[in-house]
């Protein structure tokens, strides 16, 4: 009887030490970073009460910064927070899986990630294949060149007689809009925004097209580059999930509705976007 008695003193204690650890954790602030640590953490160093939640997986492609990229081994970015924040609402665990940003539609439609989170942009093509959340954030199509390019605003691309070769990432909005206004045979499609920008940088294309923020970045990183003032397109970034998957996408759009009036959002956004 002593025996279990002091088994059972035990557990209470290990009980009541896991409350007080949950309880100092999850101040309002700290929320995002812990869920995204968390959802950055692999399953054999995760806390036991996480192991058991279920895992809800997201598809992105992490080349995409301050939306999703790699620090280190770890994907992090507003996307990657956000989703873990809404993870968390749901009581489940995040789970990222990286891909080709062309690849996020099919993994979404199989089922093998549960829902695509990219800096997408939604469409009406991308409508006719999956469903998409309300959107959580915008976007701006931006235009990147060399500091000595010919090319000063976004009319120079389509002034009589102009030929630009322009390099964009396969499949987003700036291929997109890029192959219906200067052909196919003057863009290059290219894995990821880095890639487009070294092919500028190497003389293989004129311009790159790609978001204003991950343009931003891009920028910062390689020497001899401008963003031109001209925005080209104006967009709205969604969540995506399989065609009719209605019970997930209420979840997701009830969880960015409340994280949006808690300030989550904007204080994730805060933290990348300064
Ligand atoms: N907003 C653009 C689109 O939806 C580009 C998104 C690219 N995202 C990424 N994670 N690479 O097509």
């Amino acid at each position: 009887m002593k025996k279990f008695f002091a088994v059972f003193m035990a557990l209470v204690l290990a009980l009541s030490c896991m409350v007080i650890f949950t309880a100092c954790g999850d101040t309002t602030d700290e929320k995002a970073t812990d869920a995204a640590t968390d959802a950055a953490t692999d399953a054999g160093t995760t806390a036991p009460d996480e192991a058991n939640k279920p895992v809800l997986k997201m598809g992105t492609n992490a080349y995409f910064q301050p939306y999703e990229f790699y620090e280190g081994e770890k994907i992090v970015g507003i996307d990657a927070e956000i989703a873990a924040a809404i993870a968390e609402e749901l009581g489940m665990t995040l789970e990222i899986v990286d891909m080709e940003f062309d690849s996020i539609l099919t993994a979404v439609n199989e089922g093998s990630v549960d829902f695509g989170m990219a800096g997408m942009t939604i469409t009406d093509e991308r409508l006719l294949e999956v469903d998409f959340s309300i959107s959580y954030a915008n976007g701006v199509q931006s235009i990147i060149v060399k500091n000595d390019s010919p090319i000063t605003c976004a009319d120079d691309l389509y002034a009589e007689g102009a030929s630009y070769k322009v390099g964009v990432q396969l499949g987003t909005t700036g291929d997109i809009y890029a192959t219906d206004d200067f052909g196919k045979e003057n863009v290059t499609t290219y894995s990821n925004g880095n890639e487009a920008v070294l092919a500028l940088l190497g003389g293989s294309v004129d311009c790159v097209i790609i978001d204003n923020e991950p343009a931003k970045a891009l920028v910062a990183a390689n020497e001899g580059l401008k963003i031109l003032d001209t925005a080209y397109a104006n967009e709205d970034y969604a969540i995506c999930v399989k065609k009719g998957n209605t019970d997930l996408l209420t979840k997701i759009n009830t969880a960015i509705k409340d994280l949006t009036k808690d300030g989550t959002i904007a204080a994730i956004v805060a933290k990348y976007i300064k």
